[in-house]
Protein backbone atom coordinates (compact mmCIF):
# COMPACT_ATOMS: atom_id res chain seq x y z
CA UNK A 1 0.00 0.00 0.00
CA UNK A 2 1.49 3.49 -0.92
CA UNK A 3 1.61 5.92 1.80
CA UNK A 4 -0.23 9.13 1.64
CA UNK A 5 1.90 12.11 0.87
CA UNK A 6 -0.16 15.11 2.87
CA UNK A 7 1.64 17.53 1.00
CA UNK A 8 -0.53 16.61 -1.69
CA UNK A 9 -3.72 17.86 0.24
CA UNK A 10 -2.91 20.54 2.52
CA UNK A 11 -3.99 23.39 0.50
CA UNK A 12 -7.62 21.59 0.47
CA UNK A 13 -7.54 19.82 3.55
CA UNK A 14 -9.73 22.17 5.30
CA UNK A 15 -12.47 21.66 2.58
CA UNK A 16 -12.28 18.29 2.23
CA UNK A 17 -12.33 17.62 6.31
CA UNK A 18 -15.87 20.00 5.90
CA UNK A 19 -17.22 17.60 3.02
CA UNK A 20 -16.59 14.81 5.11
CA UNK A 21 -17.93 15.47 8.28
CA UNK A 22 -20.55 18.53 7.90
CA UNK A 23 -23.49 15.81 8.10
CA UNK A 24 -22.04 15.08 11.78
CA UNK A 25 -21.71 18.85 13.11
CA UNK A 26 -21.75 21.92 10.03
CA UNK A 27 -18.69 23.44 12.16
CA UNK A 28 -16.27 20.91 11.16
CA UNK A 29 -13.74 22.94 14.18
CA UNK A 30 -16.30 21.00 16.72
CA UNK A 31 -13.80 17.45 16.03
CA UNK A 32 -10.58 19.45 16.81
CA UNK A 33 -12.34 21.40 19.47
CA UNK A 34 -13.93 18.56 21.47
CA UNK A 35 -10.29 16.60 21.22
CA UNK A 36 -8.47 19.67 22.66
CA UNK A 37 -11.43 20.53 25.61
CA UNK A 38 -11.13 16.80 26.57
CA UNK A 39 -7.23 16.61 26.15
CA UNK A 40 -7.10 19.34 28.83
CA UNK A 41 -9.39 17.61 31.05
CA UNK A 42 -7.67 14.42 31.04
CA UNK A 43 -4.40 16.51 31.82
CA UNK A 44 -5.06 19.92 33.70
CA UNK A 45 -2.11 21.74 33.80
CA UNK A 46 0.89 22.17 30.67
CA UNK A 47 3.27 24.35 29.89
CA UNK A 48 4.56 22.18 26.87
CA UNK A 49 2.29 20.98 24.29
CA UNK A 50 2.62 18.39 21.18
CA UNK A 51 0.25 18.09 18.68
CA UNK A 52 2.06 14.92 17.24
CA UNK A 53 0.64 14.82 13.17
CA UNK A 54 -0.77 18.08 13.42
CA UNK A 55 -1.56 19.05 9.76
CA UNK A 56 -2.24 21.98 8.95
CA UNK A 57 -2.31 23.10 12.44
CA UNK A 58 -6.46 22.83 12.89
CA UNK A 59 -6.13 22.43 16.63
CA UNK A 60 -3.64 25.03 17.48
CA UNK A 61 -6.19 28.04 18.02
CA UNK A 62 -8.31 25.38 20.48
CA UNK A 63 -4.68 24.85 22.20
CA UNK A 64 -3.63 27.88 22.63
CA UNK A 65 -7.46 28.93 24.22
CA UNK A 66 -7.06 26.11 26.68
CA UNK A 67 -3.03 26.83 27.66
CA UNK A 68 -3.03 30.32 26.96
CA UNK A 69 0.78 30.04 28.80
CA UNK A 70 1.96 27.12 27.34
CA UNK A 71 4.92 26.96 24.46
CA UNK A 72 2.37 24.72 21.66
CA UNK A 73 4.48 22.83 19.19
CA UNK A 74 3.19 21.08 16.16
CA UNK A 75 5.48 18.76 14.23
CA UNK A 76 4.42 16.90 11.02
CA UNK A 77 6.09 14.88 7.93
CA UNK A 78 4.05 16.94 5.66
CA UNK A 79 6.40 20.18 5.08
CA UNK A 80 3.37 21.58 2.92
CA UNK A 81 1.10 21.25 5.76
CA UNK A 82 3.68 22.63 8.02
CA UNK A 83 3.59 25.78 5.16
CA UNK A 84 -0.13 26.39 6.02
CA UNK A 85 0.28 25.82 9.52
CA UNK A 86 2.63 28.65 10.44
CA UNK A 87 0.69 31.42 8.26
CA UNK A 88 -1.87 30.31 10.43
CA UNK A 89 -0.27 29.97 13.67
CA UNK A 90 2.08 32.18 14.42
CA UNK A 91 2.47 32.21 18.28
CA UNK A 92 3.09 28.23 17.47
CA UNK A 93 6.22 26.60 16.70
CA UNK A 94 5.95 23.88 13.82
CA UNK A 95 8.60 21.05 13.09
CA UNK A 96 8.92 17.99 11.02
CA UNK A 97 9.56 14.90 13.47
CA UNK A 98 13.27 14.89 12.25
CA UNK A 99 13.63 18.51 13.20
CA UNK A 100 11.87 18.38 16.55
CA UNK A 101 14.79 19.17 18.88
CA UNK A 102 15.12 15.91 20.41
CA UNK A 103 16.14 17.22 24.47
CA UNK A 104 12.86 18.84 24.54
CA UNK A 105 10.14 17.38 26.67
CA UNK A 106 6.53 18.09 26.35
CA UNK A 107 3.85 17.62 29.05
CA UNK A 108 1.03 16.84 26.78
CA UNK A 109 1.20 15.11 23.25
CA UNK A 110 -2.02 14.77 21.38
CA UNK A 111 -2.00 12.41 17.97
CA UNK A 112 -5.21 12.58 16.39
CA UNK A 113 -6.31 10.69 13.89
CA UNK A 114 -2.35 10.38 13.01
CA UNK A 115 -1.79 6.58 13.92
CA UNK A 116 -4.14 4.84 11.18
CA UNK A 117 -1.89 6.61 8.49
CA UNK A 118 1.51 4.80 10.22
CA UNK A 119 2.20 1.41 8.81
CA UNK A 120 1.80 -1.13 11.59
CA UNK A 121 5.32 -1.98 11.36
CA UNK A 122 6.21 1.98 12.62
CA UNK A 123 3.77 2.18 15.11
CA UNK A 124 5.87 1.09 17.86
CA UNK A 125 8.95 3.36 16.69
CA UNK A 126 6.56 6.45 16.38
CA UNK A 127 4.90 5.73 19.71
CA UNK A 128 8.57 5.63 21.78
CA UNK A 129 9.16 8.82 19.56
CA UNK A 130 6.03 10.47 21.92
CA UNK A 131 7.40 8.60 24.97
CA UNK A 132 10.54 10.09 24.75
CA UNK A 133 9.41 13.60 24.37
CA UNK A 134 7.68 13.44 27.05
CA UNK A 135 8.27 14.44 30.87
CA UNK A 136 7.97 11.78 33.31
CA UNK A 137 4.13 11.49 34.12
CA UNK A 138 3.55 13.39 31.01
CA UNK A 139 0.45 12.70 29.14
CA UNK A 140 0.08 10.99 25.35
CA UNK A 141 -3.67 11.11 24.11
CA UNK A 142 -4.36 9.21 21.06
CA UNK A 143 -7.88 9.78 18.65
CA UNK A 144 -8.39 6.82 16.60
CA UNK A 145 -11.10 5.85 14.28
CA UNK A 146 -13.66 3.22 15.63
CA UNK A 147 -12.98 0.65 12.87
CA UNK A 148 -16.52 -1.29 15.07
CA UNK A 149 -18.78 1.87 13.91
CA UNK A 150 -20.09 1.19 10.23
CA UNK A 151 -20.31 4.55 9.44
CA UNK A 152 -16.65 5.79 9.99
CA UNK A 153 -15.71 2.76 8.38
CA UNK A 154 -17.69 4.38 5.15
CA UNK A 155 -15.94 7.69 5.47
CA UNK A 156 -12.39 6.50 5.50
CA UNK A 157 -13.61 3.91 2.78
CA UNK A 158 -14.48 6.64 0.67
CA UNK A 159 -11.91 9.71 1.82
CA UNK A 160 -9.02 9.95 -0.70
CA UNK A 161 -6.83 11.04 1.79
CA UNK A 162 -7.38 7.83 3.49
CA UNK A 163 -6.37 5.37 0.73
CA UNK A 164 -3.43 3.87 2.77
CA UNK A 165 -5.56 4.21 6.49
CA UNK A 166 -5.32 0.60 7.98
CA UNK A 167 -7.46 1.37 11.59
CA UNK A 168 -6.35 -0.02 15.11
CA UNK A 169 -8.92 -0.73 16.91
CA UNK A 170 -8.53 0.22 21.31
CA UNK A 171 -6.98 -3.09 22.28
CA UNK A 172 -4.60 -2.40 19.75
CA UNK A 173 -3.81 0.90 20.84
CA UNK A 174 -3.73 0.11 24.51
CA UNK A 175 -1.18 -2.78 24.09
CA UNK A 176 0.92 -0.90 22.00
CA UNK A 177 0.76 2.03 24.45
CA UNK A 178 1.79 -0.13 27.42
CA UNK A 179 4.70 -1.89 25.39
CA UNK A 180 6.44 1.90 24.22
CA UNK A 181 6.02 2.26 28.21
CA UNK A 182 2.78 3.93 29.13
CA UNK A 183 0.62 3.64 31.72
CA UNK A 184 -3.19 3.52 30.39
CA UNK A 185 -5.11 6.22 32.70
CA UNK A 186 -8.30 7.07 30.64
CA UNK A 187 -9.95 5.14 27.74
CA UNK A 188 -13.00 5.22 26.16
CA UNK A 189 -14.93 5.45 23.24
CA UNK A 190 -16.57 8.84 22.13
CA UNK A 191 -18.18 11.63 19.41
CA UNK A 192 -21.29 9.13 18.93
CA UNK A 193 -24.09 12.27 18.59
CA UNK A 194 -24.47 14.29 15.48
CA UNK A 195 -25.21 17.93 15.71
CA UNK A 196 -29.50 17.33 14.86
CA UNK A 197 -29.68 15.29 17.86
CA UNK A 198 -26.77 17.62 19.96
CA UNK A 199 -29.06 17.24 23.14
CA UNK A 200 -28.33 13.79 23.72
CA UNK A 201 -24.09 15.01 24.12
CA UNK A 202 -24.07 15.30 27.69
CA UNK A 203 -25.05 10.85 27.79
CA UNK A 204 -21.78 10.30 26.28
CA UNK A 205 -20.22 11.14 29.66
CA UNK A 206 -21.52 7.49 30.55
CA UNK A 207 -21.08 5.72 27.19
CA UNK A 208 -17.49 5.28 27.03
CA UNK A 209 -17.46 1.46 27.57
CA UNK A 210 -19.91 1.46 24.26
CA UNK A 211 -17.98 0.58 21.46
CA UNK A 212 -20.24 2.22 18.67
CA UNK A 213 -18.84 5.91 18.92
CA UNK A 214 -17.37 7.26 16.12
CA UNK A 215 -14.02 7.00 17.50
CA UNK A 216 -12.35 6.40 21.17
CA UNK A 217 -9.21 8.17 22.77
CA UNK A 218 -7.18 6.62 24.67
CA UNK A 219 -4.24 8.34 27.51
CA UNK A 220 -1.38 7.27 28.40
CA UNK A 221 0.85 8.42 30.61
CA UNK A 222 4.59 7.96 30.59
CA UNK A 223 6.27 5.99 33.21
C1 LIG B 1 -5.74 12.77 8.95
S1 LIG B 1 -4.41 13.86 9.20
C2 LIG B 1 -4.76 14.47 10.83
C3 LIG B 1 -4.19 15.85 11.04
C4 LIG B 1 -4.54 16.48 12.39
N1 LIG B 1 -4.06 15.67 13.50
C5 LIG B 1 -6.03 16.69 12.51
O1 LIG B 1 -6.67 16.08 13.38
O2 LIG B 1 -6.56 17.51 11.72
C6 LIG B 1 -3.06 12.76 9.51
C7 LIG B 1 -1.72 13.48 9.67
O3 LIG B 1 -0.75 12.53 10.14
C8 LIG B 1 0.49 12.86 9.56
N2 LIG B 1 1.39 11.69 9.64
C9 LIG B 1 1.44 10.61 8.84
N3 LIG B 1 2.44 9.79 9.22
C10 LIG B 1 3.01 10.37 10.31
C11 LIG B 1 4.11 10.02 11.17
N4 LIG B 1 4.82 8.89 10.97
N5 LIG B 1 4.43 10.86 12.17
C12 LIG B 1 3.73 11.99 12.39
N6 LIG B 1 2.69 12.38 11.61
C13 LIG B 1 2.33 11.58 10.59
C14 LIG B 1 0.11 13.25 8.14
O4 LIG B 1 1.14 13.96 7.47
C15 LIG B 1 -1.15 14.05 8.36
O5 LIG B 1 -0.91 15.43 8.49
Amino acid sequence: MTKIDFDQYAGRYEAMIAAQTGFFNRDNDYFVRYKVERAKELTGAADAVLDFGCGVGRAMPYFRAAFPNAGIVGCDPSADSLVIARRDNPDCRFFTPDALDPTKRFDLALASCVFHHIPPAERQDALRFCHDRLKPGGHLIIFEHNPFNPVTRHLVNTCEFDADAVLLTRRETMRRMREAGFAIAATGYCLFFPEAVAALRPLEAYLHWLPLGGQYFVSGVRN
